[in-house]
């Protein structure tokens, strides 16, 4: 599922952080366009990543540079932070809500929307849980959601399955990109950040592989590979290979 409309374009993107008597340069020069694609970012920790994402969607402010939206000016944007984000006093339907009702959405239309966005991830029937009765697989099914509840043109993915166990986060891995493929929400773009080499040539369109800080796009390579793919397929192996590579070049 990828076309050549521009949803996103980053031009010149630069950010930098205060630090007492110093400054730490993060971003330098960031250029990337997002069509209706899903684009996995790599990059060395450290070098921006996650600052990239909050720009995108807005909880950072750039230095430099400018994020361009094709698709309206106030775009939906749901995000999937790298922290574990649920607040504990809160039930999984009312984590799931609270975006929701900070958007002036009405109680009862987000108390609908939160239930569609769980059964989604398979959780209907936990709505009524505190974030320490669920799992750690259930407990990132919850974020989903609650990203989803926002029906996001753009859902922002940090990491979302690097502290699951191998087997949960292959089946999140599957679920997040039949939810993609399957068109039931309205999402135009999937931005994800990853050290999985393995996992963005499995889910993405697009590979865009930035550099050591201060972040600068080294290399895009594009994942032209239908799907359902599997990471017994030599023309995945080979993939793979290649974008190592540029990662640890
Ligand atoms: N609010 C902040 N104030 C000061 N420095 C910050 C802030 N947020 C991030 N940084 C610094 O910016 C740099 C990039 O951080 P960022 O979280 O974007 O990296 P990352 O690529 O996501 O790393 P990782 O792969 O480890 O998650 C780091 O050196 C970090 O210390
Ligand atoms: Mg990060």
């Amino acid at each position: 599922m990828s076309s050549n409309k521009i949803i996103l374009r980053i031009r010149g993107l630069v950010k930098k952080y205060k630090l007492p008597g110093r400054e730490l340069v993060v971003l330098n020069g960031i250029d990337l366009d997002v069509g209706e694609e899903f684009v996995s970012i790599l990059g060395p920790s450290g070098c921006g990543k996650s600052t990239l994402l909050k720009i995108i969607a807005g909880v950072e402010k750039p230095d430099g540079g400018a994020v361009e939206f094709y698709i309206s000016n106030t775009p939906r944007i749901g995000f999937v932070f790298q922290s574990p984000t649920l607040l504990p006093w809160m039930t999984v339907r009312g984590n799931v809500m609270l975006p929701l009702i900070a958007k002036g959405v009405r109680e009862e239309e987000a108390r609908e929307r939160a239930r569609r966005a769980l059964t989604l991830v398979g959780l209907a029937e936990f709505e009524d849980f505190y974030p320490h009765e669920l799992s750690g697989g259930m407990k990132q099914r919850v974020n989903i959601a609650r990203a989803l509840a926002v029906e996001p043109d753009i859902l922002l993915l940090d990491e979302p399955f690097s502290n699951l166990d191998p087997l949960t986060a292959e089946s999140l891995r599957s679920e997040v990109v039949d939810l993609w493929l399957s068109n039931v929400l309205p999402i135009k773009a999937i931005i994800m950040v990853t050290h999985n080499v393995e996992e963005a040539v499995l889910m993405s369109d697009k590979v865009v592989i930035l550099s050591p800080r201060p972040a600068r796009v080294i290399r895009e390579v594009r994942i032209d590979l239908p799907r359902p793919r599997s990471r017994k397929m030599v023309e995945v192996q080979k993939l793979v290979d290649e974008v190592y590579e540029y990662v640890s070049q």
